[in-house]
């Protein structure tokens, strides 16, 4: 069995449409509607309780147009939602975390040091800590908010080159990034950025993202669920935002088609 009906994904702005890509890239016959909560956005910096009444608004918007996954293409209402999403919908759900283990398992059972970049509420919550704990004894793990990344993307400043090297050099310039070996991008709006942290990083540093993995367990979800789209079908992304501006709209297809 097949099945045409979109997948939901949702970000609290433009950072998952990078997942979007990505699904685009790896499953081209899918559906997707996504949602970007710019009107909230950051959730980053808000407390923990209001991230996740506005994840479970998002989550049940999506839901009421007959999904038949999710996926919180948002590493920080994947922190902040705990179980609640798992707890609520029958249908297959993927939910984001730093790829702290992707970039661990690069040295092959050599100490890695690791800088993890990721929002505040995702690096100070329960999930990010229980990751952490699996890691921290045998890998050096430093933890980076960077806010301002966020900001920049919701701003449409991503190709303000000095801005946005000023801001990396401003939360990266405390470490020694020469004896780094990883940058874990803990945040689907830091995807973005990948081509100014290859500036920024000496060339040996591996970037490390998420996107990737998410969309092969979302395909292997669907699968299993028998619920993968037709072969014939014609893919395609629809992209709606709580800021319903034509600047926004713009934007979102910006991101979604730019080569960043
Ligand atoms: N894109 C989100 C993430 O992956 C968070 C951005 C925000 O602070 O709103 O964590």
């Amino acid at each position: 069995m097949t099945s045409n009906a979109p997948i939901g994904v949702f970000d609290s702005g433009l950072g998952g449409i990078s997942v979007v890509r990505e699904i685009r890239r790896q499953m081209p016959n899918e559906s997707i509607i996504y949602f970007g909560d710019s009107a909230n956005a950051p959730y980053g910096t808000k407390p923990t309780e209001e991230v996740r009444t506005l994840t479970q608004n998002v989550a049940e918007h999506l839901a009421s147009q007959g999904i038949k996954a999710l996926v919180a293409a948002c590493n920080t209402a994947s922190s902040a939602a705990d179980t609640y999403l798992h707890q609520t919908y029958d249908f297959p759900i993927v939910e984001m975390e730093p790829a702290l283990k992707v970039a661990c398992d690069r040295g092959h059972g050599k100490p890695q040091r690791v800088i993890v970049a990721a929002t505040e509420l995702t690096l100070n919550e329960r999930k990010f800590s229980a990751l952490m704990q699996r890691f921290s004894s045998k890998h050096t793990v430093y933890r980076q908010p960077c806010p301002d990344l966020v900001e920049i993307v919701e701003n449409d400043q991503l190709e303000n080159h000095d801005l946005v090297m000023a801001t990396l050099h401003r939360y990266f310039d405390e470490y020694d990034l020469a004896s780094i070996d990883a940058v874990v991008l803990g945040c689907t709006h830091f995807v973005f950025y990948r081509d100014y942290f290859r500036e920024l990083l000496p060339g040996h540093v591996a970037i490390v993202d998420g996107n990737a993995g998410t969309v092969r367990q979302l395909h292997h979800l669907l699968e299993i669920n028998d619920t993968l789209a037709d072969a014939e079908a014609q893919g395609g992304a629809k992209l709606e935002n709580s800021d319903t501006s034509t600047a926004m709209a713009t934007l979102m297809h910006k991101r979604f088609e730019g080569d960043s």
